[in-house]
This record gives structure tokens, C-alpha cells and sequence, in this order.
């Protein structure tokens, strides 16, 4: 049995490998899925969301979403085994977290993945991407490979372009006018994002339930996230020079180291299990090794180093904020020496609120900093759970017990049963 601190030793030493080589550009030789295969990778970890979902018998559908700005962005439609064409309306979209994409809320497997469960319950559910993974790689004019331009981007930008972009692709297809929106983490911080930004898009949703909800991470108590993450912070101009735009890409040494080294049963609870506790905190046995060994065939998915830059000023800052860019750039971009905070008061959606007492990512006290300013909150809601922590609600085994029925009782509140379009 590895000691903690030998594993902690074992997480740095991979860490600091990792962003050497992600400096240094060097990259994995990869693999084909065949010799994975014979490498003992489990075939869950190396499909994608079609594949994947069709593996396990739901019908899924790939659709492309065009941004204002330009970024083309893959989304998935997923239908429950059992509905045929009776399927609740409105729809529902389903936004990721940070480093992930949709395929995280399969990862978990059929009896537990979010995905599969809101399915199942036979919802018209959408999954989303937001630009940068890499499903959401493209764009109509620049080049992710060449041209630094893509790579602008954090969260304001995803907030502004990508979630309405995305939300009037599926109400124009479903011919409704109005969703119910899940958004974990990231997800739910980009929805506020468009609130405060965009008039007339929140009033889109007829609800909003965010999961673990990031708008102010100021009490973040994870060490080694707040390093990595302060630490691109300070970075990112050096890592420009080096054309460094882009970090944790799935196909990245980053991504295929921990792929490796998380796909044995053997390996995946010891180390994978413990790293992912280091960084955010030990909940023993809600996260299996099962989904271990998948879950990180598709994260880290990829994101820009301006946004990894924009979580470092987050974890550092008291307000829900925009880029900070400095005062003189501040004062041409925004008109003011301090970066605009974001209007919790736009948010006037119904919103109900999950989140873990044991989450080292976005501490308590900062989702109750976020509740107390958001005006229309129906339930926030402690998971019974003590030791619920951030990934447990994208990962967790025990989804269907701890945050599904609150997720499902809402969901059926603003919802009513229809047919297919
Ligand atoms: C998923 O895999 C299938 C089968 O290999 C492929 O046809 C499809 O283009 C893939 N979808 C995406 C979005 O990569
Ligand atoms: C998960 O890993 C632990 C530690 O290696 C092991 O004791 C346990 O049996 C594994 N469980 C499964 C389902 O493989
Ligand atoms: C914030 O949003 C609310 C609700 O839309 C609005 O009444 C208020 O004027 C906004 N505040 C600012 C500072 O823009």
C-alpha cells in the first residue's frame, strides 16, 4: 500500500513532468485505440459520446453549433432506451466543467452517469461543449493549431458566445421557446456570465440548476489547484512566447499519461484515485475504480491558458469578476482601472442550488456568498452526503441517491410530456 506522501510525491513529480513537456512542446507518441485495446484500456474510455451512449443502447444525435464569434461547437442528443418518441418538453441542456466535455456525464457508466439517468426519465436531453475541448476545436476563420487568436478565450467569452449560441441551436430545433438548463461548475458560472451579459437569454431557461456552481472561488481550499493554477496565472505571458496557448488537450502528454496510468484496476483507486482526492478531497469509494479507468480517456478535454489564467485571478479575487487585465488595459477594454463585477441580480431565472460540504474546489463559503445574491432561489440544497465533494457530481456512484431526485424533482416541475420533433 503506497503512503500518502509517497503518492503525493509520485502526483508532483507527474505534475511537474507534465508541464516541462507541455512547455517544451514534446508530445506522446500516441496509440491507436487498437493497441490501447491490447494495452488493457477499457473500450468505455476510448469511444466517444455517440459510440459510447450506443454502446450501452441510447439512440444520440451530433449537432453543430455555429458561435457569433466564429467557433464551431459539437453538441450531443441523447434518448432513454425505453421512451420512444414520448418525450418530455422542454428540453433540457447539460454543460460540462472545467477540462471536460460532455462525454463526463457518461463516464460514471449507464447506472449512475447523469446523462443516462436524465434519459432514461425519458427528458429531451442536450449535452454541450464549450470551445476549446475537443469537441468544440474549430472555427470558421482560425486555426487552433496556428493561430493564437483562438486560444482568447476563459469563461467570459464562453458565457457570452457559447451558452446562448447553444441554447437558441436546440430551442430553434426543438421549435420550443424555452429549456431547463443543468450546468456543473464551469457550466453554471458561464450561464451567469450570459445572465449578467446578455439580456432576454436568461429568461430562455424555466429553470436553473446548477451543480457545484463557480462564480466566485475565493475560499478555494485545494493546494495543489491553486498552484497549478496561480502559477499559469503568473505564466501566461511566458508561456506565449513559447506558443504555449492550449493546455490539458485530450491526445496531450498530460491527457495520455494519466490515461495510462489510470487504466488498470490495479493502479487506477492507488493512484488515480488518490491524486484526484489530493486535488480535491477524500470521499473513499464514490468515484470506482471503473470509472476511473474511463473517466480519464476523456479529461483533461482542453482548454485555453487564458482561462486557467482567468481561474488563477478567480481563487484570488473577492468578486465575480471579469479578466483582469491590469489597470491600463482595464481602463481601454472596459472604461474603468478595475475589471467589471458580473450582476448576480440579472440572474432571475427559478434557480435551485446542489452542492457538497466536502468540496475543495468551490468551497461552501463561496456558494453562500453566490445563493444569498441570486435572486430567485427555489431550494440550495446541502447533499445529505458529508464527505460530497466537487467531482462527485459529475463522477459519483451514488448520483441516483444523492442529487438525482432533487435534480428530477424540478426538471418535472417545469416539465410536460410531448412528442418527438
Ligand atoms: C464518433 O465516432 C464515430 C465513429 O468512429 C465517428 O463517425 C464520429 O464522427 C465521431 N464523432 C465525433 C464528434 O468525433
Ligand atoms: C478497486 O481497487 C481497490 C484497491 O486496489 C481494490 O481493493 C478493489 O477490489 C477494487 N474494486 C474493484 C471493483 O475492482
Ligand atoms: C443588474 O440586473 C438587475 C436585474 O436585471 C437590474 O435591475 C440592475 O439594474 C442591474 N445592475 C447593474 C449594475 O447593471
Amino acid at each position: 500500500m503506497a503512503s500518502k506522501g509517497n503518492v503525493m510525491f509520485n502526483f508532483l513529480l507527474v505534475s511537474v513532468t507534465i508541464i516541462v513537456c507541455s512547455v517544451l512542446k514534446l508530445r506522446f507518441i500516441p496509440f491507436n485505440n487498437e493497441i490501447k485495446r491490447s494495452l488493457g484500456y477499457p473500450i468505455d474510455s476510448l469511444l466517444n459520446f455517440t459510440e459510447l451512449s450506443e454502446l450501452y443502447g441510447y439512440t444520440s444525435e451530433e449537432h453543430t453549433v455555429l458561435t457569433e464569434d466564429g467557433y464551431i461547437l459539437t453538441i450531443f442528443r441523447i434518448n432513454g432506451r425505453n421512451c420512444g418518441h414520448k418525450l418530455k418538453r422542454p428540453p433540457i441542456l447539460l454543460m460540462h466543467g472545467l477540462l471536460q466535455s460532455s462525454d463526463a456525464w457518461l463516464d460514471a457508466g449507464p447506472k449512475v452517469g447523469l446523462a443516462y439517468l436524465l434519459s432514461d426519465a425519458c427528458y429531451d436531453l442536450w449535452v454541450g461543449n464549450q470551445r476549446g475541448n475537443y469537441y468544440s476545436r474549430r472555427h470558421n476563420r482560425l486555426d487552433p493549431d496556428k493561430d493564437p487568436e483562438f486560444w482568447q478565450f476563459s469563461v467570459d467569452e464562453i458565457g457570452y458566445y457559447d451558452i446562448p449560441a447553444t441554447i437558441e441551436y436546440v430551442l430553434k430545433y426543438t421549435r420550443e421557446d424555452k429549456l431547463n438548463y443543468i450546468g456543473y461548475s464551469q457550466g453554471a458560472g458561464t450561464f451567469f456570465v450570459m445572465c449578467s451579459e446578455r439580456p432576454g437569454y436568461c429568461d430562455k431557461a424555466n429553470v436553473f440548476i446548477g451543480l457545484a456552481p463557480a462564480a466566485r472561488q475565493t475560499n478555494t481550499k485545494s493546494v495543489p489547484y491553486k498552484i497549478l493554477l496561480e502559477g499559469v496565472r503568473y505564466l501566461e505571458g511566458a508561456l506565449a512566447t513559447t506558443g504555449l496557448y492550449e493546455l490539458f488537450a485530450k491526445g496531450s502528454l498530460s491527457q495520455e499519461i494519466l490515461a495510462f496510468l489510470c487504466k488498470s484496476s490495479a493502479t487506477s483507486e492507488v493512484l488515480c484515485g488518490t491524486g484526484e482526492s489530493l486535488v480535491d478531497s477524500f470521499h473513499p469509494g464514490s468515484i470506482n475504480n471503473e470509472t476511473l479507468r474511463v473517466l480519464f480517456g476523456h479529461f483533461p478535454a482542453g482548454t485555453s491558458v487564458h482561462n486557467i489564467a482567468r481561474y488563477g485571478q478567480s481563487v484570488k479575487s473577492s468578486h465575480f469578476q471579469k479578466f483582469d487585465y491590469g489597470s491600463a488595459r482595464n481602463l481601454e477594454i472596459y472604461g474603468t482601472e478595475q475589471p467589471p463585477h458580473y450582476n448576480l441580480s440579472a440572474v432571475t431565472v427559478p434557480t435551485v442550488v446542489l452542492y457538497g460540504s466536502n468540496d475543495h474546489l468551490v468551497d461552501t463559503k463561496d456558494i453562500l456568498w453566490l445563493i444569498k445574491r441570486l435572486p430567485k432561489v427555489l431550494e440550495n440544497k446541502r447533499v445529505s452526503d458529508p464527505l460530497w465533494n466537487h467531482f462527485d457530481s459529475a463522477y459519483s456512484q451514488y448520483t441516483r441517491e444523492m442529487i438525482f431526485p432533487t435534480i428530477n424533482k424540478y426538471l418535472l416541475k417545469y416539465s410536460r410530456k410531448l412528442n418527438k420533433v
